[in-house]
């Protein structure tokens, strides 16, 4: 299949590239006009390399009633994501060899967004022994962690940094120290005293990123070592990172869609939906992390798509699971919110899609020019409202619902060959 998409405003994380016609042949990109088997007009959208996500929730296998590989990896595509990496919380949870190549085999039958799975970083995720590093990844894990819980255990992850860094692993961390995070359900501070809810203090995150990053000078001791700090979500954590940043550490951070649109006083209407692990914080630990995105401290963009029954969500807040769905929104959410409504540079924004989550996992950049890999997405402005009903996910829910956005993906290619197209 031959593809022609027609005067598309050519953006990657080097900038804009120029208005052009971009045939694709053989999944690659050339400019050199030839026959083509179909047309897609791209006046006015914006054509750029398909997104990387280094964080969603799969649930396959085991919880296939939130979500599976199909309804994921279509979400994904419908996101504009041409690569997810998924979490390896499942039932039972990817800590073998063998789960992983099962689970790229299904996925990759599939044919719609690539998987690049992440593996446990303990066996079972249960912190006592460590996986392994060598053959997990020889199956495909592009990652190691235990993200869903956390890794009390300091001197685990030290060894789990230095055997992952041998193989040049990143090792992700859910960066929240479980004695002081109990059972928190939101952010502490003035919403949760005022609701008399339990609240899950900043600190708990801060204190972990500090232990995490001298957990990472030791293991760097022993070896090369990479340390991945997920959905950052406060200030401090923040501060926190900018200084290990900038003494050379090798460390890079996440943060989510919804860390950057929503705050801990979306709480007050009680509503689960807004339940997520770490919590909503407040609009000054919002307005920190957008300039972390700026600044780079914030190496990229990750979802956390963490879908559950609409019958779990509805629980009461204290019961409800933590989490929330968000790949199929999570582009036109930020393109409107930080880039349309408060000038965020699109550039760098695509580059925290694109560039940004490659370089995570030591992937090379893709630039709009002769010979690149078609996978690519393309970007139409024009106002759309989130319509939960419509998701591919299994989790028809959002916190978004209704809000008019711009930026949505029109079409998805992954190697030339479309994984979704809005007719
Ligand atoms: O909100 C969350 N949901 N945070 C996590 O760490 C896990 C995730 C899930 O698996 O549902």
């Amino acid at each position: 299949m031959r593809l022609l998409i027609k005067n598309a405003r050519l953006l990657d994380a080097r900038g804009e590239r120029g208005v052009a016609d971009v045939f694709i042949v053989e999944g690659r990109v050339t400019f050199s006009p030839t026959q083509v088997d179909q047309v897609v007009e791209g006046k006015g959208r914006y054509l750029l390399p398909g997104f990387l996500d280094l964080h969603a929730h799969l649930r396959e296998p085991g919880e296939e009633s939130k979500e599976d590989l199909s309804t994921g990896l279509l979400a994904a595509a419908r996101g504009g994501y041409t690569d997810v990496v998924s979490m390896p919380n499942t039932v039972p949870p990817v800590d073998t060899p063998e789960a992983v190549a099962a689970l790229r085999k299904r996925a990759s039958a599939l044919g719609l967004a690539r998987l690049h799975p992440a593996a446990a970083l303990t066996e079972g995720q249960e912190g006592r022994r460590i996986t392994e590093a060598a053959r997990l990844q020889a199956a495909g894990a592009v990652l190691l962690t235990d993200d869903g819980r956390t890794n009390e255990d300091a001197g685990l992850l030290a060894l789990g940094l230095i055997q992952a860094g041998a193989f040049e692993l990143p090792v992700a961390v859910h960066a929240e120290d479980a004695s002081l995070r109990r059972d928190g359900v939101m952010n502490q501070g003035r919403v949760s005293e005022a609701l008399g809810l339990p609240g899950n203090p900043s600190e708990a995150e801060a204190a972990r990123i500090a232990r995490d990053l001298e957990v990472l000078r030791y293991a760097l001791r022993r070896g090369p070592a990479r340390l991945h700090i997920q959905h950052l979500s406060t200030h401090r954590g923040l501060e926190l990172l900018r200084e290990a940043k900038r003494v050379g550490l090798p460390v890079t951070a996440e943060a989510t869609p919804h860390h950057l649109t929503l705050t801990e006083e979306a709480l007050r209407s009680l509503d689960p939906i807004y339940k997520v692990a770490p919590p909503l914080r407040t609009e000054e630990d919002r307005e920190a992390l957008i300039q972390g995105l700026l600044e780079g401290t914030i190496d990229a963009i990750a979802t956390d798509h963490a879908p559950h029954t609409l019958a779990e969500k509805e629980r009461d807040l204290l019961r409800a699971p933590f989490g929330i769905p968000n790949l199929e929104v999570a582009f036109p959410l930020l393109y409107t919110e930080l880039h349309v409504k408060r000038g965020f540079p699109l550039k760098r924004l695509v580059e925290l899609f694109t560039d940004g989550p490659r370089k995570v996992l030591g992937l090379p950049p893709i630039h709009l020019e002769e010979g690149a890999e078609a996978s690519l997405t393309l970007i139409d402005p024009s106002p759309r409202p989130v319509e939960p009903s419509s998701f591919a996910s299994k989790a028809k829910f959002s916190p978004w619902a209704g809000w008019v956005l711009e930026g949505w993906p029109v079409l998805t290619l992954v190697e030339g060959r479309a994984v979704y197209r809005l007719e």
